[in-house]
């Protein structure tokens, strides 16, 4: 049987109180729509259409062509959202999961059990179900006598003995196509919030005869429906445990799972170890055999197998097999480090690419530089870019050793094997295996030390007096 899916994603999401598209609000980076998408497209879902409104364009441009669109105008409630479907879908035949953007949880494998138990069942419909203790806000399943269902009465239409029921609607269905949109038909405002309700098919379809089921999901967590900032905490607090679990289970040694924090498109390799406080974020992917952390803040970058990242903030960089990184570096956006590259405390690198074996270990700022093999970088040493006005690039050829405190006066090559001595302030290239000396010329005054501290005393003693 054909499987499709309708993602309804139109809401504002008035609870949220933002400026953002309820939707769109990340969790563990990723927005809510984004994981549902996900999940339907891993069920197997061959068609996904998602219906838009609010932030229509937003919605579109960041989920792209993983999905097609439908737009509801004006948001009449989940029944209309669901119907705005009809023209894309309604000659389809086949089971058509309907979920909501704002449950981010439910998992792929969630679905595929919830699709195995419609078709097990041949039921018009099934209502992915969750039994809570505190089901304030959600549909509630009213079941009859015999358990099966009878329909969903919302939140703000329930009489006191519906409220009373703990088993809610996690607002993610599987319908038979055909009967779905037949029945959308029927579907009024009736209601306290004069909306078209999706929910209303359920006691629809139970009054035309057809089979109408409930699959209650196993683990309660997955049925959260996000809509206010609390609930998105709560949300963004379970996502990161299933995240943490998972990379477990792959075989990442997380040491203080509470205190680490992995964002939803994270890579890690088998064997890495990841100490507390670290934040890996955006579409970072780590090798195997890293350790990282503790307090490690990595977002969109790139660590290579045995590499080592610690107490150091990375964005957008690369880091090569066996590299050390930190403590206390900052890589910014368009750093490249080689293999077995070392980068010490206090060392900022940007828009600069370091080769293999490369040292920088301490105090230094590498800024849009290419930096060759084996070169060392002394301690204080600093690549001086910036006129003000415009970026200027440092070359530094392999082997080369830069002593301390130097400047660097971009644009500036220093050639292969060249040495350049402490303090010096480059202007000018350095020739391959030149020295370069560019710093004023050291004198020493014999006993003078002597003269200037008498000197010094002096004058104390005279302010002194005269006090
Ligand atoms: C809905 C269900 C409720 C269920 C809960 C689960 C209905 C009537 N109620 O309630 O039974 O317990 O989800 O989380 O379906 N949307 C549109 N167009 C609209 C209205 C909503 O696309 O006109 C989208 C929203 O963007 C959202 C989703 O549908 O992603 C659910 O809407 P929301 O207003 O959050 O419904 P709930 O009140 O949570
Ligand atoms: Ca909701």
């Amino acid at each position: 049987m054909k499987r499709l899916a309708i993602v309804l994603a139109a809401g504002q999401g008035k609870r949220m109180k933002s400026k953002l598209y309820k939707v769109l609000h990340p969790v563990c980076g990723k927005p809510m729509v984004g994981h549902v998408l996900d999940a339907v497209n891993q069920a197997g879902c061959e068609r996904s259409i998602v219906v838009v409104g609010h932030g229509a364009e937003a919605v579109k441009s960041y989920l792209g062509s993983s999905a097609e669109y439908v737009l509801q105008e004006q948001q009449l409630g989940t029944g209309h959202a669901v119907k705005q479907a009809g023209p894309l879908l309604a000659e389809e035949q086949g089971t058509t999961v309907v979920i909501c953007g704002d449950t981010p949880l439910v998992t792929a494998e969630t679905i595929e059990a919830l699709i195995n138990h419609h078709t097990r069942k041949s039921a018009a419909a099934t209502v992915l179900t969750a039994h809570m203790d505190q089901p304030y806000g959600y549909g509630r399943v009213v079941r009859g006598e015999n358990g099966t269902v009878l329909r969903i009465v919302e939140q703000k239409d329930c009489s006191p003995e519906e409220a009373a029921v703990q088993e809610i609607n996690t607002g993610t269905y599987c319908f038979d196509n055909a009967k779905l949109f037949a029945a959308l038909e029927k579907v009024t405002n009736h209601n306290s919030q004069q909306e078209y309700y999706l929910t209303d098919v359920i006691g629809i379809l139970v009054r035309e005869n057809e089979v109408v089921e409930g699959y209650a999901v196993p683990d309660v967590r997955e049925s959260i429906g996000v809509n206010d900032r609390i609930a998105l905490s709560e949300a963004e607090q379970m996502m990161r445990e299933r995240i943490v679990r998972g990379h477990m289970l792959g075989g990442v040694t997380i040491i203080d799972p509470s205190s680490t924090y992995i964002g939803a498109e994270v890579t890690i390799g088998s064997d890495t170890v990841i100490y507390p406080g670290t934040f890996l974020s955006g579409k970072t992917v780590i090798g195997e055999d890293c350790i990282i952390g503790p307090s490690a803040q990595i977002e969109d970058s790139i660590i290579l197998d045995g590499a080592k990242v610690k107490q150091s903030v990375l964005s957008q960089a690369e880091v090569g097999r066996e590299s050390t990184v930190g403590p206390f570096a900052y890589l910014r956006p368009g750093t490249k480090l080689g293999s077995k590259v070392k980068v010490g405390d206090f060392v900022e690198i940007k828009n600069a690419s370091l080769d293999d074996g490369a040292k920088v270990s301490h105090l230094s700022y590498v800024g849009d530089a290419k930096v060759g093999k084996n070169v060392n970088i002394g301690c204080g040493a600093i690549t001086v870019n910036y006129d003000g006005y415009n970026k200027s690039i440092t070359e530094i050829e392999d082997d080369a050793f830069v002593g301390s405190n130097v400047n660097l006066i971009a644009p500036v090559k220093v050639g292969k094997g060249a040495y350049v001595v402490a303090g010096s302030t480059i202007t000018q290239a350095v020739p391959e295996n030149d020295l370069a000396i560019a710093r004023a010329r050291q004198e020493n005054k014999a006993g003078y030390a002597e003269k200037i501290r008498a000197r010094a005393k002096a004058k104390k003693q005279r302010q002194q007096e005269s006090e």
